[in-house]
């Protein structure tokens, strides 16, 4: 049940190779929100495809082209058993998060009409804002928000205040990369199939924290990164229920998405996920994402939150006895610490943190509406993973104790 992230360090290359390189001070890595570690097991797996089964798939009639279609399809089914979807052809392999949900927002273009609502919400990332604001454009669909409770939380009652008949569309993240509270996904998909609205799950913060089912939350599309959770960049997924699936329209053309077309042109699509995964496919992602699947579920999601829970116990009870810090989440449950050292840009709390040989994030984090309910222009966030110590957090802490003299950064 308990992970020991001691022995965790042994599995990455970054800890293995690299501790006592940064800043001379050891690697407290604290922006797992922004990327993650790798294990070996990731990196050989995509390596295995450059070292030994090099073909394009999906198109080669010959044995070692043969080796990596199995290879693809074998990951395709390790990730749709990882999220607990019903087929493997719910998944569609993208870039990434940013890419899946363009690719949701322009492929509902035909679906969508003047007057049609979309709800997001005051915390959303600029991949679940930006899309939307484009698509509303080219539609004349209007963009709602869900208003955050007074701690910062997306709410059932608060998607109740804003959905109505003209809603079409729900879109949140299941974790807010910021405000670090888990949603109640189940619930508020309830309240938008009430309202026949398709629901979209940005599960980009939470796919490596947390055990994801999409059968029980009954999400009808999800998206995520595999670099959030330990494995390659480059490589995300979109998954969908198949019926939601067959309504889109895809967001690229080109080799391989479809069944046959001509001069007159007369397009025929592929089925379903092919019809989204155009021109040759990341491969080498694809089976890094799989090794990361296994590798978390080996580690198991129960032991991984309990570690981040009690991390960010600690890191909150000594921010609080350092006395110099507001912090903006205090009752979030993952391991996203948001906060400010008082009278201190979070820019110059990072660059000082960096000194120390602690790496955080500053800034807004790419969710640039949260500032109008945080009413501050920016934040420092850390964000803690299942490879962290106590000593990460210790030294976090005792940095932070003294980021009023961050000038010190500058000239030491
Ligand atoms: N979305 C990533 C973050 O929150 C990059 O830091």
């Amino acid at each position: 049940m308990r992970l020991d992230p001691y022995q965790i360090r042994k599995d990455f290359p970054m800890y293995v190779n690299h501790e006592s390189k940064f800043a001379g001070k050891g690697l407290v890595y604290l922006d797992n929100s922004a990327t993650t570690f790798k294990p070996f097991s990731v990196i050989e797996a995509s390596d295995h495809y450059y070292m030994d089964i090099t073909a394009n798939t999906r198109r080669g009639d010959y044995s070692l082209a043969n080796a990596a279609d199995q290879a693809f399809d074998e990951a395709r089914r390790v990730v749709a058993k990882f999220i607990n979807a019903k087929t493997p052809e719910e998944v569609i392999f993208t870039s990434g998060d940013t890419q899946g949900l363009n690719e949701v927002a322009y492929g509902m273009i035909p679906l969508l009409h003047k007057g049609d609502e979309i709800i997001l919400s005051q915390s959303e990332h600029a991949s679940n804002v930006l899309p939307w604001f484009e698509v509303a454009k080219l539609t004349g669909a209007e963009i709602k928000y869900v208003m955050l409770d007074e701690k910062g939380k997306v709410t059932p009652e608060g998607l109740r205040k804003v959905i109505s008949d003209k809603t079409k569309v729900v879109s949140l993240a299941s974790v807010s990369n910021v405000m670090g509270y888990v949603i109640d996904v189940k619930e508020l998909v309830k309240i938008a199939h009430e309202y026949h609205a398709i629901y979209i799950d940005d599960a980009a913060q939470s796919i490596a924290h947390m055990k994801t089912d999409v059968q029980d939350s009954d999400v009808d599309i999800m998206v995520f990164s595999g670099h959030k959770m330990l494995g390659p960049t480059g490589i995300g997924v979109l998954y969908g229920k198949m019926e939601v699936l067959e309504k889109l329209h895809p967001l690229l053309y080109g080799g391989e998405m479809n069944a046959r077309f001509n001069s007159d042109g007369y397009l025929s699509l592929d089925d379903v996920p092919y019809r989204f995964e155009a021109g040759t496919q990341n491969v080498a992602g694809v089976l890094g994402l799989a090794a990361a699947c296994q590798y978390l579920e080996n580690i198991g999601f129960d032991a991984i939150s309990s570690h981040e829970r009690e991390l960010r116990k600690l890191a909150i009870e000594g921010l609080k006895r350092n006395g110099n810090a507001i912090i903006y989440n205090e009752d979030a449950d993952t391991g996203i610490i948001t906060f400010n050292i008082k009278n201190v840009f979070p820019q110059d709390v990072a660059t000082y943190l960096s000194h120390k040989g602690v790496f955080v994030r500053s800034g807004t984090h790419c969710a640039k509406i949260l500032p109008e309910f945080l009413h501050v222009d920016g934040t420092v966030r850390a964000s803690l993973y299942l490879y962290n110590t106590k000593e990460d957090i210790m030294a976090f802490v005792k940095a932070c104790a003294t980021a009023e003299d961050y000038l010190d950064a500058f000239f030491d």
